[in-house]
């Protein structure tokens, strides 16, 4: 079943003070390419040969490699703008602490998350870490799949990428990340910790 580009449109109005009408436009239309070319990957690959492979060229070999990068642009980007809000919400009490549990302190958290966005494009991703029971920053650059880890869930996205602030900041990414920082949706980010906590115990 095809998937369908989730509506963002709401943040024009929530995120006024920092994104203006033109850049969050022109970066749904690029997220909705992502949906459009996922959507053709999948259902190429419900019609490909899969006795035809090979690691320099097949049809089939080519749609699973571009596929992680469809994929990735699809659900990072979904995460992203749930992940914004209106301005000023306070980060609630469980996921200070669970920051705190893994970083030493908030502020550790706050700093990582600014030199990741600081160190080149791509996401800069807080996640549950399933591997080690812990929150984590995870770096993702290349297609949206390079440096990705295993059994994450993700807590925060942020899109790191020129096309994501370019329109309104320029070269100024750490002021667009300050615009970020206070739009997070934190009643959707304290959702997810909560049903990562609750699949964690279900697991254990
Ligand atoms: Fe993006």
């Amino acid at each position: 079943m095809a998937h369908e580009p989730k509506n963002f449109e709401t943040l024009l109005a929530d995120c006024k003070a920092f994104l203006s009408e033109k850049q969050l436009k022109a970066h749904f239309t690029l997220y909705q390419g992502y949906v459009k070319k996922l959507n053709e990957i999948e259902e190429a690959l419900g019609k490909a040969d899969r006795t035809v492979f090979n690691y320099s060229f097949a049809p089939y070999s080519e749609l699973r490699r571009r596929e992680p990068v469809a994929y990735n642009g699809t659900v990072l980007h979904e995460a992203y703008f749930e992940n914004l809000g209106a301005p000023g919400q306070e980060p609630p009490a469980p996921f200070k602490k669970a920051v705190a549990d893994s970083f030493g302190s908030w502020d550790t958290w706050i700093a990582d998350v600014k030199a990741i966005v600081g160190s080149g494009h791509g996401w800069c991703l807080t996640t549950y870490d399933f591997n080690f029971m812990k929150v984590r920053n995870n770096f993702v650059q290349g297609e949206h799949h390079v440096g990705l880890f295993p059994n994450q869930a993700v807590l925060i996205a942020i899109d790191a990428w020129e096309h994501a602030y370019f329109l309104d900041y320029g070269t100024a990414k750490a002021d667009y990340l300050a615009g970020v920082l206070n739009h997070l949706n934190w009643k959707a980010i304290e959702k997810r910790l909560q049903w990562t906590l609750l699949a964690q115990s279900k697991a254990s």
